[in-house]
């Protein structure tokens, strides 16, 4: 990560920021380009993205890469999308250890290419001493899937006698999610205002900020932006008072 700050980091900040990347489908065609060339340049705006982070105040980071749905693109897509995951991993892995970062990855194991699945699991495994900062990469990941991924752990242990209730903390802790920061901010590009099965159950709380700019154009002024809009608000978590939970204080 750089050592020239690209901006500053506001005093009441988010520790854990998600990325709606949306858009590249958009900036590509916009230019008479491939969509291909539009997840390329993604690419390179999650780079951009994930060194500006920490810089921001950010401790945690989870991106939207592919999601369960994303699996009814035509076939040529999805293998670009898993190339660049190829190369991202092969590219920028001994960096991000380098750097501190753990890299996790959120959704299901099975259906993946079997080259992928073990790229995910290198990928965690070499980085998995990390604390510095936490990147979470949603891949083969749905909301609604990990909520029913989390469900079926809890039979299971109904099934094998264990002693157990079922509440929040409980499903919670079956989440793909479990172990990292509340998500603070949900960020969406290209101007869509929808979760599309993004972080259902982590989004209870989390501020919401929608950007017209297409995600291959993201960086971080734009993650500035989003961590400006996040610092004007108020957060309740229904109560009346206003709860600070700037870089990790009191969250709940
Ligand atoms: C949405 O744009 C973006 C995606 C479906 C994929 C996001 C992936 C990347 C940024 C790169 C690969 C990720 C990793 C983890 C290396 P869209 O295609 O839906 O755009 P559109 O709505 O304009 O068509």
């Amino acid at each position: 990560m750089s050592a020239e700050p690209v901006a500053t980091a506001p005093a009441k900040g988010p520790r854990h920021v998600a990325l709606i990347m949306d858009g590249n489908g958009r900036w590509a065609q916009r230019r008479g380009l491939p969509r291909a060339v539009g997840h390329r340049e993604g690419v390179q705006a999650l780079r951009r993205t994930i060194k500006a982070a920490p810089e921001l105040g950010v401790q945690c980071l989870t991106v939207f890469g592919f999601s369960t749905e994303n699996w009814s693109r035509p076939a040529d897509e999805v293998s670009d999308l898993m190339g660049l995951v190829r190369a991202f991993v092969g590219s920028d892995l001994n960096r991000l250890e380098a750097a501190g970062v753990r890299v996790k990855v959120l959704g299901r194991r099975t259906g993946l290419p079997e080259d992928i699945a073990a790229i995910v699991a290198r990928a965690e495994a070499q980085t998995a001493h990390n604390d510095k900062f936490l990147l979470q990469v949603a891949f083969n990941y749905g909301g609604r899937a990990d909520l029913a991924d989390a469900a079926q752990l809890l039979v299971d242990r109904a099934r094998a006698g264990e002693d157990f209730i079922v509440d929040e903390e409980a499903l919670g802790a079956g989440l793909s999610t479990a172990g990292a920061p509340p998500v603070d901010l949900i960020v969406r590009t290209s101007g869509e205002q929808r979760l599309s099965n993004f972080l259902l159950w982590e989004a209870a709380y989390a501020e919401m900020v929608f950007q017209e700019i297409l995600w291959p154009d993201y960086g971080p002024e734009a993650l500035a932006e989003a961590i400006a809009q996040f610092a004007c608000r108020q957060r309740r978590y229904g109560g009346r008072e206003v709860i600070d939970t700037a870089y990790g204080e009191a969250a709940v």
